[in-house]
């Protein structure tokens, strides 16, 4: 973990495991205290556990990074950052804020117009350079390790503009990946069909696996890389209407925890954000759901979301 900002990473997923477990040891603290009579501390337990509660009921659930703080604009300069589902919502803003950071970004979803629309606003942020890329989620494993042999290809064309880049095979690849496309759902299970069920998985968990697996010898050789999924808070609270999406967020999450543990002391780090409900979809995008219209719920912005991401 030679970076800072995989030293952030680290320290967010140590800060994130603490702050899972607090609660429960909070709670058998509380009970002990009010046992053998220590009101002091049993009130101060009852404190931050409604803290805790607010915060789950509020959706926020992002203690970690609000404890961590930005990563540091420099962490991003001149790196080659891959974001899937870059071309409306949490993909675009963060190809924004990235780009803002001066990174060299390959953009990808399914409409060319859109990302080449993208591309030249994250250049006018500040991008050092930006590539669309285009592919289809659901196309498949062998056409999203295609996409992962474009996407090397893009990093070494781009490689001859970046800071420190000589150009050599070893100092070339991509050094984020960012799994953002998927799509959600507001439907009841039994109202689901099969065929959108195995829709949803190939988009939200298939395609990021075969992609992050067409990428891993790259990174494993260069011993650097950093893969971030977008998860769900559905992973963590039970979410009606969204039981097959929560499922494939859940899959893709264990799958980056497993993967975390195989590749940790090989220079790559893997990490997956759970955010609650963003308000992406305005301005004329319809957000990609399976089954209904979303309901209306309290949201952040995008932008904030990319930023705490
Ligand atoms: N918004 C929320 O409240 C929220 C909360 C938690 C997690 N998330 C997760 O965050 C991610 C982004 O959410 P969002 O709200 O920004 O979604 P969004 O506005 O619906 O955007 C979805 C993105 O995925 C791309 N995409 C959809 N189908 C694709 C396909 N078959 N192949 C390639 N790209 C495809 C879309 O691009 P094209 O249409 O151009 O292909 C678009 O860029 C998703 O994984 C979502 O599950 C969102």
């Amino acid at each position: 973990f030679p970076t800072r900002v995989a030293r952030e990473m680290r320290r967010g997923t140590a800060l994130t495991l603490a702050l899972d477990v607090a609660p429960y040891a909070l709670v058998a603290v509380a009970v002990f205290t009010a046992a053998f009579g220590a009101p002091v501390l049993t009130r101060l337990c009852a404190v931050v556990l409604a803290t805790y509660a607010g915060n789950a009921v509020f959706g926020e659930c992002d203690l970690a990074s609000w404890a961590l703080g930005d990563a540091p604009r420099s962490a991003y300069r001149g790196k080659t950052v891959w974001i899937t589902g870059a071309s409306q919502g949490l993909g675009e803003e963060l190809a924004l804020h990235l780009g803002s950071m001066g990174a060299k970004l390959i953009l990808s979803s399914r409409r060319e117009e859109t990302l080449r629309r993208v591309c030249e606003a994250a250049t006018a942020a500040g991008a050092e350079d930006a590539r669309a890329l285009t592919l289809d989620a659901r196309a498949g494993s062998a056409a999203m390790r295609e996409k992962g042999a474009a996407a090397l290809a893009l990093a070494k064309e781009m490689a001859g503009s970046g800071d420190g880049a000589d150009g050599t095979d070893a100092d070339v690849g991509v050094d984020y990946l960012f799994h953002v496309a998927g799509g959600s759902q507001h439907a009841a299970a039994e109202d689901t069909a099969d065929e959108v069920d195995r829709d949803m998985f190939e988009l939200n968990t298939m395609s990021a696996i075969a992609l992050t697996k067409a990428l891993l010898p790259s990174m494993l050789a260069r011993r650097k890389g950093t893969i971030v999924a977008i998860g769900s808070m559905a992973v963590k609270c039970p979410a009606p209407g969204q039981a097959t999406y929560a499922a494939t967020k859940a899959a893709l999450s264990a799958f980056c925890h497993s993967l975390r543990g195989e590749v940790a002391d090989r220079g790559v780090s893997v990490t997956v954000a759970h955010p609650g409900p963003i308000a992406t979809g305005l301005g004329g995008q319809t957000r990609v759901i399976f089954g209904a219209t979303l309901a209306k719920s309290t949201c952040d912005t995008a932008a904030d979301a990319a930023a705490a991401a």
